[in-house]
């Protein structure tokens, strides 16, 4: 057993934070450690994790190498340049549909990816991004390597963003493959796991247990199982714990 105290400014952190026009991201992120997925695109960068499990996603769909980056960590700056450039360019509703306000970009974080299908022009607020073919592959296995596509078609109400078949983001393994078999969005997945404490077996036949901490003042103490764990924030009100092991 070991123990561990949580403070609230931490609920902000982790690969599991929730962020929309609801949630801005927090100050937290100030120490995050980029680098970029794609040795090819040395300016294009993600968070060290996110970045690792890209670069494998890819390796393992994209063997000719005709997926490529488009835009992933952004600055509040940019962010701010690329909105008010939409705005200016394509008018409020097409940017308020596939722009997130500036402080509510997931790409602020780090844990996002924009794709498209390398050609001479690539759309950078709607990358190419097809359903079949080597993309399909990709979009298929995505969960496998901790990635969702979070802007569905189906969700649109929920996430208050089109759909962007292009926009991955990192959550993480089992994470990724939970939302996917029970087609949650970001949005629906603390309720989820607050109310089902689920299990998910993984394919090298062990399996794990996510639950929900409440943070419930400004800091709380607790025990972790003697197990391989991972705690992440949601961005809300508490934490993910994620516990690994045989029979959880
Ligand atoms: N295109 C997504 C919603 C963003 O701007 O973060
Ligand atoms: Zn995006």
């Amino acid at each position: 057993m070991r123990s561990l105290t949580l403070h609230r400014s931490q609920i902000g952190s982790g690969p599991l934070i929730l962020v929309n026009a609801a949630h801005p991201i927090s100050q937290a992120q100030a120490d995050l450690q980029l680098i970029p997925p794609h040795p090819r695109y040395p300016q294009i960068t993600l968070e060290r994790q996110a970045a690792h499990l890209l670069w494998a996603l890819l390796q393992a769909t994209d063997r000719m190498g005709v997926i490529v980056p488009v835009s992933g960590w952004r600055s509040q700056a940019q962010q701010q340049a690329i909105w008010d450039e939409t705005l200016a360019s394509e008018g409020e509703a097409f940017t308020k549909q596939y722009v997130a306000l500036p402080g509510c970009s997931e790409h602020q974080t780090g844990l996002a990816m924009d794709l498209a299908l390398d050609a001479p022009h690539i759309d950078f607020i709607r990358p190419h991004f097809p359903e079949d073919g080597v993309c399909g592959l990709f979009r298929r296995l995505a969960p496998q390597y901790g990635f969702i596509q979070r802007y569905q078609r189906h969700k649109a109400s929920l996430t208050g963003i089109a759909e962007e078949p292009w926009h991955f983001r990192y959550v993480g393994v089992p994470h990724a493959r939970l939302m996917t078999d029970h087609d949650l969005c970001l949005e629906e997945y603390g309720a989820f796991v607050q109310t089902h404490t689920p299990v998910c077996r993984l394919d090298n036949g062990r399996s794990c247990r996510v639950s929900y901490l409440p943070c419930t003042g400004e800091s709380m103490d607790m025990i972790l199982p003697d197990a391989c764990c991972q705690l992440s924030g949601d961005n809300v009100g508490g934490f993910f714990l994620t516990v690994w092991g045989e029979e959880p």
